[in-house]
């Protein structure tokens, strides 16, 4: 007997936007509507499924958004239901509540079957309870961060590595023609996965990672040694979250009521200051910021977001619920969402392109690379 497919499917993107959301939902809805079913839009990630704000997605809802910035559903990192921000008590600490039950009888009004979920860590672990409560959901792994457990990678990392690698690209020139020093932090969190893409890429002289603490000395030396060489600029790669060994990453923003509450981001002017205190080189610094996520999906994301969208319909149709849809070696495939709730993927220490940097000379601030050879 063939399994009958879900007549009404919920769709929502949550946490911190990335280009190629759009793409997914498109496919998603396209994918959908071709196997007969309704497709409900929840608005802003889960904060619409608290609220129940949602919009009908029809084809002219989903047509000519595949290479749109942002998403049309909008998002939200503020909204777990498992623990939910409803105010400050008396002594003004924030209450938190469960709301899963209200979420659950949202989700019944709609008569929806099941729910498309696409996030990060951070979503799949809000995620994760509805489908113990019998929801049938699916996870798109989506972020700029490419750290999600369980895919090779995530639908908008590779638009992200494009815009650092292009800013990386452009500062070469100003530093060059200043003799400076010049610190482009890139967005990350813990994960240094768009740090290192993006610095190989631009082929940048100085590569800072979470995953490995780095000796400020060895960086102030090797940018000397390169202005004795007379390599009178460096470039450096930060990932946000990199940090001195024995030191903590910089909090930019910590907000005790949001599910996801510490923001990243200052090292880059630290390191910065420095290199001109000790090492006598001007340098600057540059924060890419959000620049990094807005704007359009690369043809490459494009690809991949469909080709999640299209998986995502596919174990729909095959009833495999309680799935993330992940890349493995290539190969489209599926893990459960729970593997990919609450943690992160980091950039493992003997990754190989931490030795293909290391074989362009590329200083990974540890340890200092070889000599230069001789002219
Ligand atoms: O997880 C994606 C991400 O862009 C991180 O790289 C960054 O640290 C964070 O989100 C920024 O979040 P917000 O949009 O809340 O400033």
């Amino acid at each position: 007997m063939s399994r009958r497919f879900p007549a009404r499917v919920g769709v929502l993107t949550g946490g911190g936007d990335c280009p190629g959301l759009n793409a997914v939902l498109r496919a998603v809805t396209k994918g959908c509507l071709q196997a007969g079913a309704e497709v409900i839009g929840f608005e802003d990630g889960f904060q619409g499924v608290i609220e129940n704000r949602s919009v009908r997605l029809d084809y002219d809802s989903v047509s000519g958004i595949l290479d749109r910035g942002g998403t049309i559903l909008g998002s939200s990192n503020k909204a777990n239901p498992s623990r939910y921000y409803t105010g400050d008590d008396e002594r003004g600490r924030p209450r938190f509540e469960d709301v899963t039950d209200r979420c659950l009888e949202h989700l019944e009004a709609h008569g929806l079957e099941a729910l498309v979920v696409l996030g990060g860590d951070g979503t799949m672990t809000c995620a994760a309870p509805f489908h113990e409560h019998g929801v049938g959901v699916i996870g798109v792994p989506k972020t700029i961060d490419n750290d999600v457990v369980g895919t090779d990678l995530t639908f908008g990392f590779q638009t992200a590595v494009e815009v650092a690698t292009e800013a990386l690209d452009r500062v070469h020139s100003t530093a060059a023609s200043h003799h400076r020093a010049l610190v482009v932090e890139t967005m990350g969190r813990n994960a240094g996965w768009l740090a290192l893409h993006s610095g190989l890429a631009s082929g940048s002289d100085v590569i800072l990672l979470p995953e490995l603490p780095f000796d400020p000395n060895v960086v102030v030396e090797f940018v000397e040694r390169r202005a004795r060489y007379g390599k009178r600029y460096t470039v450096l790669a930060v990932s946000e979250g990199a940090h001195a060994a024995g030191g903590e990453p910089v909090v930019s923003k910590t907000d005790p009521t949001s599910p996801d509450p510490v923001r990243l981001g200052g090292v880059a002017a630290q390191v910065a200051a420095r290199i001109e205190e000790q090492s006598g080189v001007e340098a600057r610094h540059v924060i890419l910021g959000h620049v990094q996520r807005g704007g359009r999906p690369c043809a490459d994301d494009r690809v991949l977001s469909t080709r999640f969208g299209h998986a995502a319909v596919e174990l729909l149709r095959a009833g495999r619920t309680g799935r993330m849809v992940a890349l493995q070696n290539g190969a489209m495939t599926d893990v459960p969402l729970t593997h990919a709730a609450g943690r992160q993927r980091l950039v493992p220490t003997d990754h190989p392109l931490l030795d293909a940097a290391r074989s362009v000379y590329t200083c990974l601030g540890q340890e200092l690379p070889p000599e230069l050879p001789a002219r």
